[in-house]
């Protein structure tokens, strides 16, 4: 099946009109040859936190700061120029007060262009998904599983597995859905519960590790790829093996190098063209 793609650059108000008309595909990037090449493709790009760990090989996604993914986030918007390219707010940017993650925010917005934030946290964050949406900022809420609370959760675990767990995840979608976000990504919960929340609230659900059910899907892109290591969440799918083709490319380059075969005239400056 084709489908029609605008030329412009997909607005966040589009994206929430495909609710119940069709799914939403969207994946992560970091940097510009990814993000470029997933462009034709997918609705939304996640400049997500998740960099820290896949692209700087950080424990967790804690030690990011709003400038590294300012310039990632503007690398990928330069990049591209049809998906709605949403940004992660790092840990400590938002959770202080409204007003800190509207300077934050706004600060990340001027540097690169992107069309929103994407923040994690329950109910207790909904008054600042009001304070930025009300400024301006459309605002992508993330719960359930959430990486920035590694801390409290003890791991990577899902949530939401009993009857008590579950409500509260439901309250902490509905209260950013009341505050005004436009969407909420559902991580790591029980599928029953993301189903529920798709069906109850109008806002995008985007999910991870949740259900075939929500509105849309989101991956890190380096675990379609085959560029995580032999490790894959149990949630992803790997969708094309790009570490075999960087292997085998590097391997032929560096046996190229030894051989003398590469680099040729050719590919040489100040060589006369043979007659
Ligand atoms: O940081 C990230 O990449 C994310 C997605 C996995 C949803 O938050």
């Amino acid at each position: 099946m084709s489908v029609h793609r605008p030329a412009q650059r997909v607005t966040v108000p589009q994206l929430m009109a495909y609710k119940g008309t069709r799914k939403i595909a969207a994946l992560t990037a970091y940097i510009a040859p990814i993000a470029r090449l997933l462009d034709e493709s997918v609705d939304m790009i996640l400049v997500g936190d998740s960099t820290a760990m896949v692209g700087y090989d950080m424990p967790d996604t804690l030690s990011i700061t709003t400038e590294m993914m300012s310039a990632h986030a503007a690398a990928v918007v330069r990049a591209t120029q049809q998906a709605c390219v949403i940004v992660d707010m790092p840990f400590g940017s938002y959770q202080q007060s409204p007003s800190q993650a509207f300077a934050n925010a706004a600060a990340m917005l001027a540097a690169s262009g992107v069309a929103g934030v994407k923040i994690e946290g329950g109910r207790v964050l909904a008054e600042t998904t009001r304070f930025l949406v009300d400024r301006g900022i459309p605002v992508l809420a993330h719960v359930g599983l959430m990486p920035q609370y590694v801390n409290t959760m003890g791991g990577f675990k899902a949530q939401g597995m009993t009857d008590v767990a579950a409500r509260l995840i439901l309250e902490d979608a509905r209260a950013h859905a009341q505050a005004g976000a436009f969407g909420v990504v559902l991580e790591g919960i029980s599928e029953p519960l993301a189903r529920q929340i798709t069906a109850d609230l109008d806002i995008l659900t985007i999910g991870i590790g949740a259900s075939p059910g929500c509105d849309g899907q989101i991956l890190v892109t380096e675990d379609i790829l085959g560029l995580s290591g032999d490790r894959i969440p149990k949630f992803a799918k790997r969708f094309g093996d790009a570490a075999q083709v960087i292997r085998d490319a590097a391997r032929d380059y560096a046996q190229s190098v030894r051989e003398e075969t590469f680099p040729t005239l050719d590919h040489c400056f100040g060589v006369r063209p043979k007659a």
